[in-house]
């Protein structure tokens, strides 16, 4: 598949995708897709895993681990992962989200992670979750709503109200001026309204929804643009382009056969610190490979030494070079959109590159004739974290932070290379690949 065709499935990926839990059924969906079958494994059953058997456990509807099961006992081939993560920054819907001011109808937001809020404005914006509700059996359940239809919006103010926007830039009061403008006001109460749109679109009976996990995403789709169309601009490329690359790589190669246990872990709640029971600094991924390990009759020393012989690579995006903002980029250290694949490299590991798991990766990257580029950050601004350091730290084993060049992390709409995607796919598959 050339580099076009494949950002194209990237971009249908992420559309497909306006929640960390949409993020798992779009995987889902592609993994039912393959002519090889891959078994859904539940954390609360027995396991049977065979040698070159492909699996996935899925904890919290947001957070997977996908593995195939390697040729050779645990301690002699170890775990080769790449690990990701499936949430981005942006609004989250509060839980008594509804009120109504003047004549209108708003929905209340917290901020989740890091956004850059001014982007969100003047977007033709929905909303996209979970709804966890009463069955008929009276049981908890849950199940994913999505609004196709642009239904919410921050309209900003006009520039004859905000003279010095363009001096200051737009600054946004996070609690009074955040709310998103959904209708006129109505007969009903602004709550009872909300319960009524979400039975609407989801099926449910008011009396049984109970609480939500509810994103805003953009409803505007990914673009090819350029004028060779050599870039593309979407939202959640950081972090979606990683684990899309992640699950290529894993799919690209149903006969590999290797030696290794391979394993993709995408992870929600990267963008909040990864501190919960599905993130990356908390039990999943451990638990995961200790479970791999205990049904495949590995015994502790042996599973120690499955450690030791593992490498993760920590995936996610890095900041590209944009030359209207020289003074942001260290001179030495300006990384190109569409010349590959960058090694984040920092002294106080907020990135976990030290030089021996660079001199894997590069080597990696010519033996698939990928070039690559090394990042350092500015000293005198703030570094961004990733999985790479707790993830390492936690299991102990060697690892490495790389990620494909783009342009205004955090930003609603993000924009990348459409060779870096191709790169980041073929260097993460000579890794699966390397015995
Ligand atoms: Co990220």
């Amino acid at each position: 598949m050339n580099a076009q065709a494949q950002v194209k499935k990237l971009l249908d990926f992420i559309d497909a995708s306006p929640s960390p839990y949409h993020v798992i059924k779009s995987i889902e969906t592609e993994l039912a897709a393959q002519t090889r079958a891959w078994e859904r494994l539940y954390e609360t059953d027995r396991w049977i895993l065979q040698p070159g058997g492909c699996y996935y456990v899925v904890r919290d509807d947001s957070s997977i681990v996908l593995f195939v099961q390697g040729q050779k006992p645990l301690a002699e081939a170890g775990f080769k992962i790449i690990g990701a993560h499936t949430d981005s920054p942006g609004l989250r819907i509060k839980p008594n989200a509804a009120s109504r001011t003047e004549g209108l109808l708003r929905l209340g937001v917290e901020i989740y992670g890091g956004p850059i809020l001014a982007t969100f404005t003047d977007r033709d914006l929905s909303l996209a979750g979970r709804i966890a509700y009463k069955n008929a059996q009276n049981q908890i359940d849950s199940t994913l709503v999505l609004f196709e239809q642009p239904l919410l919006r921050l309209p900003n103010l006009a520039i004859h109200m905000n003279r010095a926007v363009n001096e200051d830039g737009l600054k946004l009061q996070k609690q009074t001026e955040l709310p998103l403008l959904l209708t006129v006001a109505q007969q009903q109460l602004p709550q009872v309204f909300f319960l009524e749109l979400l039975q609407q679109q989801s099926g449910l009976d008011v009396k049984r929804i109970l609480s939500w996990d509810l994103a805003v995403y953009d409803t505007q789709k990914g673009v090819f643009w350029g004028a060779k169309n050599e870039f593309y601009a979407d939202s959640q490329l950081d972090n979606l382009s990683s684990c899309h690359a992640a699950l290529q790589a894993l799919l690209a190669e149903p006969d590999l056969q290797a030696d290794a246990t391979l394993v993709c872990a995408f992870f929600d709640h990267e963008e909040i610190g990864s501190g919960s029971n599905k993130g990356a600094d908390g039990s999943f991924l451990p638990d995961i490979l200790q479970r791999i390990g205990l049904v495949t009759g590995t015994d502790s020393e042996d599973y120690v030494r499955a450690l030791a012989k593992s490498f993760l690579i920590s995936a996610d995006m890095a900041h590209a070079y944009q030359p209207n903002f020289p003074n942001a980029f260290d001179a030495e250290h300006k990384i190109m959109v569409n010349q590959g694949p960058v090694i984040k490299v920092n002294a106080n590991h907020n990135y976990s590159s030290e030089s021996v798991s660079v001199a894997l990766f590069a080597n990696w990257c010519e033996q698939a004739k990928v070039p690559y580029q090394t990042y350092s950050h500015r000293c005198d601004l703030a570094c961004g974290s990733t999985i790479g350091p707790m993830t390492s730290a936690k299991l102990g084993i060697r690892s490495i932070d790389v990620g494909s060049p783009m342009w205004a992390m955090h930003s609603i709409r993000e924009s990348a290379g459409v060779q870096d995607h191709q790169y980041m796919i073929s260097v993460m598959k000579q890794f699966f690949a390397t015995n």
